[in-house]
């Protein structure tokens, strides 16, 4: 299998950044095609998403197929030089589907059908619309197979639907009957004797629908596990079909960020390359952290190598109670952080501003204000950037010391009506962990608790409510093995069927985090602190007592828990029984961090400058109003601009500098940390041709 650059490239060009985005030119009279890449060219715009939503146009009624219009579209891009992803329509099928057969709509909870008139308005469980996605996934391979624009395929958009209908309630039982085998497992895996929920038929399991209180939560999560199972069939189905058409060509299809729909590990695994849609807002502080997340979590899901930003928006989205425009220098500088976390493309939902739809108010890299308008300025400026970066950047890899555990099975299963806390939440409490090491400008990884852990110094559990033993024993043996570990409160509760471990924790993880009991829980609410000496922790507190030789590293003081662990350590391990506030959480982290040889990039960067290494690339982006300088030992030269710096360098509002440094003046975080690799579950861009 190639890399993306090795099929997007044309022969004898250097390696190069993919640009580009979404182009739903059905919207458009032919004559604005032209037009349309008449100005990609001038934006430097290397490929351009087709397909996404044309299932309509592309089959007006059930068996026709009119390609016409997107052959010339395909000839188009190609005669300009331009590649083509091509996406597979199956996200949203025509009217004629649900009108013919209402059987493809999906149910929600209470029984009520999702209608066309919208878009992903499927059924993943529907063997119609599954025939239906297959024909017109065949035919258009078949088509195009030999095009030569025709660079990656994107299959479907966004999967994210649930199915509590009928013909789901007829697979979930069979996706139940492949896992557990009788119902007698189904029942002691599910509990079911709690509230006289025993089954005594097959018949009887359906999706976990309306009901009049608490569901049992072994049910939802099996449920949550088979919509992500359910939906990667779907996937994999029109997958093989276009890798038998084009065997060397990759196969992706777009995330949505940390999204708690798909189980990334395993649907990352089925892909060729991995890639993500990001609209982080605009005027949130927290977005530049945020995108380092996604970044290092998309980088992570593709074994560390190269990943795809499918989509952002140019300026803004539609779809937040209010929606902010980005100011001049934002979009190019979280093109550029993208870059820096490792992606080798930068693409936009969509090329040209919709003028009618339900998106005309979202942006288009070419907005209603047109060529002259400033959005599309910027975007010809980041074609400028990428193509000047693509030579030395396309292909490289970042690294880092620290890998952040997450795993979706955990979030499903803690994320649930009777739990202690409403307040708790998985992906708030990975943001603050990832944020802690952001701030304190330590570069990190993620990896699921199955990976092989031995390659990172550093491993960080903020919240893994649901452990099962394969996971426990990874833990304790990186631990064994030299490795320094930090968890967070609730760590390995749950074993794979969310039951309690017996005492509340498992015995091997009490034994690895020094802990001897585990009493109760003390949950915290809004606005609520508990003292821990040097800092106040939120959230939640435990009432825990250590075992002897552990050391309470930080206690609680006053109230219920005076005197009991906050912090406890247990040689290389720690387990913190509560979320210290953000700036406690960061000094606590970089503590651990450097103990365990990890430092950060470049040391004394003011707040708000990330610094990534890529390669032997330093990237340095400001993430703030007001221009700030940075002192770097050495002389380098900033690839951006071509100009030398020495000693202080000055970065503007939304500023960024790419420097190619020596390793003895930056150190790359490999000396103080080690590469990412991973074990099962995910897998780099392929490099050789498949
Ligand atoms: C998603 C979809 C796009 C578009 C954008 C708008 O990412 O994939 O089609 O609707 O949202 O932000």
């Amino acid at each position: 299998m190639p890399s993306l650059d090795d099929v997007t490239r044309p022969p004898g060009r250097p390696p190069r950044i993919l640009y580009g985005g979404d182009w739903n030119p059905e919207q458009w009279p032919e004559e604005t095609w032209t037009e349309d890449v008449r100005l990609m060219r001038r934006a430097g715009v290397t490929s351009v998403t087709l397909g996404v939503f044309s299932w309509a146009r592309i089959e007006p009624s059930p068996g026709k197929r009119e390609f016409d219009w997107l052959d010339r579209l395909m000839d188009l891009t190609h005669t300009h030089g331009i590649g083509v992803v091509l996406a597979t329509p199956t996200s949203s099928p025509p009217p004629w589907m649900g009108r013919l057969h209402p059987e493809t709509l999906p149910r929600d909870e209470d029984g009520r059908t999702e209608w066309w008139g919208s878009r992903q308005h499927f059924s993943h469980s529907s063997e119609v619309y599954r025939q239906y996605a297959a024909s017109i996934t065949e035919d258009l391979a078949a088509r195009y197979a030999g095009h030569p624009a025709l660079t990656m395929w994107h299959i479907n958009n966004e999967y994210c639907t649930y199915d509590w209908g009928d013909e789901a309630a007829r697979t979930f039982r069979r996706w139940l009957q492949d896992r557990y085998g009788t119902l007698d497992a189904l029942n002691t895996a599910w509990g079911t004797d709690f509230w006289s929920q025993r089954y005594g038929d097959w018949a009887e399991v359906l999706p976990p629908r309306r009901a009049h209180y608490l569901k049992n939560p072994a049910h939802v999560l099996d449920f949550r596990r088979y919509t992500s199972d359910q939906l990667l069939a779907c996937y994999r189905a029109e997958r093989d079909i276009v890798r038998r058409h084009t065997p060397d060509l990759p196969v992706t299809t777009n995330f949505m960020p940390f999204w708690s729909g798909q189980d990334g590990w395993t649907w990352a695994a089925e892909e060729d390359l991995v890639s993500v849609d990001v609209y982080p807002d605009p005027r949130d502080p927290g977005s530049a952290a945020y995108n380092a997340m996604i970044g290092d979590l998309t980088r992570s899901q593709a074994g560390g190598g190269p990943w795809m930003v499918m989509e952002q928006a140019a300026g803004a989205v539609n779809w937040r109670g209010v929606n902010h425009p980005k100011p001049y220098g934002l979009n190019r500088l979280w093109a550029l952080q993208a870059i820096a976390h490792g992606a080798d493309a930068v693409c936009y939902f969509q090329w040209r501003q919709s003028r009618q739809g339900a998106e005309k108010f979202h942006s288009g890299m070419l907005g209603h204000a047109g060529e002259r308008g400033r959005v599309f300025q910027e975007t010809v400026r980041i074609g400028e950037d990428l193509a000047r970066l693509g030579p030395r950047v396309a292909g490289s890899r970042v690294t880092t010391g620290i890998a952040v555990l997450h795993d979706w099975n955990s979030w499903w299963a803690g994320d649930q009506e009777g739990a202690l806390s409403r307040r708790v939440d998985h992906a708030e409490i990975v943001g603050a962990w990832h944020r802690a090491l952001w701030d304190a400008h330590l570069p990190a990884s993620f990896a699921h608790p199955h990976h092989d852990l031995g390659c990172h110094r550093l491993v960080l559990v903020p919240h893994l409510y649901l452990l099962d033993d394969t996971a426990i024993d990874n833990l304790v043996a990186y631990v064994r093995g030299g490795g320094t570990l930090v968890c967070g409160f609730l760590t390995g509760i749950a074993d794979q069927d969310d039951r309690v471990r017996p005492g509340g924790m498992d015995a091997r993880l009490c034994e690895l985090l020094g802990i001897d009991l585990l009493q109760e829980w003390w949950p915290l609410d809004e606005g609520e602190h508990v003292d821990c000496g040097t800092f106040r922790g939120t959230l939640w507190s435990e009432e825990l007592i250590a075992a002897p030789g552990a050391e309470t590293v930080a206690a609680y003081r006053g109230g219920e828990l005076d005197g009991l662990p906050a912090v406890l350590r247990n040689g290389r391990a720690r387990y913190l029984t509560t979320l210290p506030e953000p700036a406690a959480l960061s000094r606590l982290l970089s503590a651990v961090a450097e103990e365990a040889g990890v430092r950060p990039v470049v040391d004394g960067l003011p707040a708000d400058v990330e610094a990534v290494r890529r390669g032997d690339l330093l990237f340095l982006l400001r993430h703030g109003h007001d221009p700030v300088t940075v002192t770097l030992p050495g002389r380098h030269r900033d690839l951006l601009t071509g100009t030398e710096i020495a000693g202080a360098l000055k970065l503007e509002r939304y500023g960024v500098a790419v420097l190619e440094v020596s390793g003895a003046q930056v150190p790359e975080p490999a000396d103080a940390g080690t590469r990412e690799e991973h074990g099962p579950g995910a897998r780099p861009v392929p490099e050789g041709r498949r």
